[in-house]
């Protein structure tokens, strides 16, 4: 696995890391008790986790925090960035250290290395949300913050609200289907030092059915998620997240490191897929 400085912040974190939404069923499901799988999913964060990827991502409303509870079981603390979010309708300040709270009980964990807003509010004045986030830097409850689905510029005020830490990371849809974030926020991003969690990375599949990716598997011998996986982390300060409930999936992912396409390919696919 290649690790790789995440933002500013000094942290080395797996180049790929492990999100863990599944979809709405199991919310639904986990809602009223069920739990399908749920023994796969475990074993394809331990599998992740026994591949080198520290990076795990999940969220309040995933429903997905006490599955990854019981995979890092036994595992150091300190060798995993553990990423969750709290919802938009969270964002007060008292409605923030609660949501904190329970993400905390539901991972077993005394602190989280990453807390992200899942989506901005704009009922909510930025500054409250932000310097409860600072409060809770300071507690030790969580190490770093982030956002995530902000535009830019609601990206520049969220750091403008921030008075003693900076902002770590922000997390958008980003894949060679979905190249929006280059416009504007990439750029902002790696001028700043602020790392780009890379959520949807393989646009669920539907990259994988594609010829040049399938032409370019074929060269690399690799897979095509994992040529899709690969152009991701030629961009110096992104992160992709791919799903994380298929053990062999995982390893695959994981295995999208440790190795480049050339500059002629890059160069290749951006064309066949431009922004
Ligand atoms: N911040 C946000 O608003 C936001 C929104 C969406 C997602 N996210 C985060 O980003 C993560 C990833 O996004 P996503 O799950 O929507 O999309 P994704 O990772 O692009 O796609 C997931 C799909 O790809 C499949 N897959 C995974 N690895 C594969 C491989 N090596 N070969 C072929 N298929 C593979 C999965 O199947 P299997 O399940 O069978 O492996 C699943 O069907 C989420 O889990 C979540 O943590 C964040």
């Amino acid at each position: 696995m290649e690790y790789k400085q995440f933002g500013k912040t000094g942290e080395r974190v797996s180049a790929v890391g492990m999100g863990t939404y599944y979809d709405p069923l199991w919310i639904i499901g986990a809602t009223l008790g069920f739990k399908r799988k749920a023994d796969l999913k475990i074993e394809a964060i331990r599998a992740g986790i026994e591949e080198g990827m520290n990076l795990i991502d999940t969220a309040e409303i995933y429903r997905s925090e006490p599955l990854v509870a019981k995979a890092i079981k036994g595992i150091k603390r300190d060798e995993l960035f553990i990423a969750t979010k709290v919802w938009s309708n969270h964002l007060r300040k008292e409605k923030l250290v609660k949501a904190l709270n329970n993400s905390l009980k539901r991972l077993e964990l005394n602190y989280v290395d990453l807390y992200q807003i899942h989506f901005p509010n704009s009922r909510v004045p930025i500054s409250e949300t932000m310097g409860a986030m600072e409060e809770l830097v300071d507690q030790g409850k969580i190490r770093y913050i982030g956002v995530s689905n902000f535009t830019l510029e609601q990206m520049v005020e969220a750091i403008s609200s921030l008075k003693k830490y900076e902002l770590a990371s922000t997390q958008m849809s980003y894949s060679l289907a979905d190249r929006r974030i280059e416009r504007d926020i990439l750029p902002y991003c790696k001028k700043e030092g602020i790392a780009v969690l890379a959520y949807y990375p393989l646009a669920h599949g539907k990259l994988s059915k594609t010829d040049k990716l399938i032409e370019l598997s074929k060269k690399y011998n690799k897979t095509p998620a994992q040529i899709s996986l690969n152009w991701l982390l030629s961009r110096e300060n992104v992160f992709p997240i791919p799903r994380a409930s298929n053990p062999q999936h995982v390893r695959e992912n994981a295995a999208s490191t440790g190795w480049t396409l050339s500059e002629e390919d890059l160069k290749l696919l951006d064309a066949t897929f431009p922004p």
